[in-house]
């Protein structure tokens, strides 16, 4: 018998094997749309900010560039805050020291809550529940109860909602993404999460120690350290990569087991200042056919019923404030590859199970030095012996705009305008993470494993 002759398989693209053929070809075609918004002669968006401290501030900023919008009002409830961020606002944005008279007085389409963790529920509520839509900063509340309300509230008044964390909105963690979903990395089997840094993560406060108002000050500058207002490592900067971790397997850890202290700074805070988290994920085996059981039945992996059975894949992490060492980054970890990434640099290595297509590597033109290689589609990466080829390829971005918090509002602003309420991070997902990282606290405290609420 003869075969019949088969036409080639066209060579697929570099973002075919990335499998970014669907979901984030159209995500980067959105932004591109995005960028464009307010150019098409419909009305600005009418936003607010409500908390122009630090985080605040450097929203405004962004707001400011943004074409789409107009910045109308700003409210903090310390003047000095609210001094300093009205000279960038504009005049045009009006102050306010109560932002639920903000709320009824100038009746903004959008608000950007950026106000301490303990009062997010309170203020996006209150938002909300004037009919506005809401961009509120991670993590999303103070108790898991809180935000399981507030995501609650959200839906039945069908209103747009994000939580700002913003790696969503960076390509280099969406291409990651769908590298991780489209299995380029294999089975993945393992993640290392951390944020390290080596400051004492205070604010000066501006009256001496021992004065009247100090005590009232410290805690409203530095609230980040008293467990009345905030979850410490986890809350400020867990978040961001739990979320990494939640987002990209599509589902939150089952388990905690989690230990850490105030230990190194005796300086009265009361959140720890090292952290040390081990969860556990479920995850399917890898999506595609469903094993052939004979061929299951042959491999090194177990036997065709166990081959169908949920992987167990820990996610470690940590948190420091007294030593920088490996800074802020995920690193994640699956039998056909590794993903190492920050905010600005991702870089994808090959294991030896690799798939044998789509992966070379060349130095780029500009002379980049050793790490200045990019990956291209269509030929095969030797496992090399090259001194550069074990530090990774970094992964090549079509679009890498470089401001992730920028490119957050964009994206926020774009969906209150289409009145779209599936935004990068719905309350939904800012429940998952708040879930996540609250568990690891109570973990903590309780000296125990715990599981996390299947929010
Ligand atoms: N996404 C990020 O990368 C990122 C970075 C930093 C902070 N944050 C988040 O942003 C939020 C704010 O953090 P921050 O560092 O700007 O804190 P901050 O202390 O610098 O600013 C908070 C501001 O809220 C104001 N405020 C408090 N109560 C208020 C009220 N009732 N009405 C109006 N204003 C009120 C304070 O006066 C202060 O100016 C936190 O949730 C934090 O986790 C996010």
């Amino acid at each position: 018998m003869t075969t019949p002759p088969t036409t080639p398989a066209p060579k697929p693209t570099r973002r075919e094997l990335l499998g970014l053929s669907t979901a984030a070809a159209g995500a980067w075609a959105t932004f591109s749309l995005q960028s464009a918004m307010g150019a098409d002669g419909q009305e600005p968006v009418r936003t607010a900010v409500i908390g122009t401290g630090g985080r605040g501030s450097d929203l405004i900023r962004s707001l400011t560039t943004i074409e789409g919008c107009d910045l109308v009002a700003i409210a903090d409830n310390y003047p000095p805050h609210l001094e300093k961020a009205a000279k960038f606002a504009g005049p045009q944005a009006k102050l306010y020291s109560d932002y639920r008279r903000l709320l009824e007085e100038v009746k903004p389409a959008a608000v950007v809550v950026a106000v301490p963790l303990y009062l997010h529920y309170r203020v996006a509520g209150d938002a909300i529940a004037a009919g506005v839509d809401v961009f509120c900063e991670k993590t999303m509340c103070y108790t898991v109860d809180e935000a399981q309300k507030l995501a609650d509230q959200v839906a039945a008044a069908k209103r747009v909602f994000q939580v700002g964390l913003q790696r969503r909105a960076n390509p280099i963690y969406q291409q990651a993404a769908a590298m991780v979903q489209a299995g380029v990395l294999g089975q993945i089997t393992a993640v290392k999460a951390q944020w390290h840094r080596n400051n004492n993560w205070r604010r000066p406060v501006p009256v001496a120690k021992g004065a009247a108002d100090w005590s009232r000050l410290e805690r409203k500058l530095n609230w980040r350290l008293y467990r009345d207002y905030s979850g410490g490592l986890m809350t400020e900067l867990g978040s961001h990569q739990l979320d990494v971790v939640n987002w990209m397997f599509g589902d939150i850890p089952r388990k905690v087991t989690a230990t850490g202290g105030v230990d190194y700074w005796r300086d009265g805070r009361e959140v720890c200042d090292n952290v040390f988290c081990i969860y556990e994920y479920e995850l399917p085996p890898l999506a595609g056919p469903r094993p052939d059981p004979n061929a299951a039945a042959a491999s090194t992996n177990g036997t065709p019923e166990s081959s169908l059975k949920p992987y167990t894949v820990r996610v470690t992490y940590s948190s420091l404030c007294n030593n920088a060492y490996e800074g802020a980054a995920e690193l994640i970890m699956g039998t056909k590859g590794t993903l190492y990434l920050t905010s600005g640099k991702g870089l994808f290595y090959r294991e030896k199970l690799a798939d044998d297509v789509g992966w070379s590597a060349k130095k780029t033109a500009d002379g980049g030095g050793a790490d200045a290689s990019v990956v291209t589609s269509g030929k095969t990466l030797k496992l090399s012996n090259s001194p550069w080829a074990h530090r990774g390829e970094p992964l090549e971005i079509d679009n890498l705009l470089g401001d992730d918090t920028r490119d957050e509002l964009v994206s926020f602003l774009d969906h209150v305008r289409r009145g779209d309420p599936a935004t990068i991070c719905d309350a939904r997902e800012g429940l998952r993470d708040t879930a996540t990282v609250l568990t690891a606290n109570r973990a903590i405290d309780e000296g125990t494993s715990l599981a996390v609420p299947r929010v």
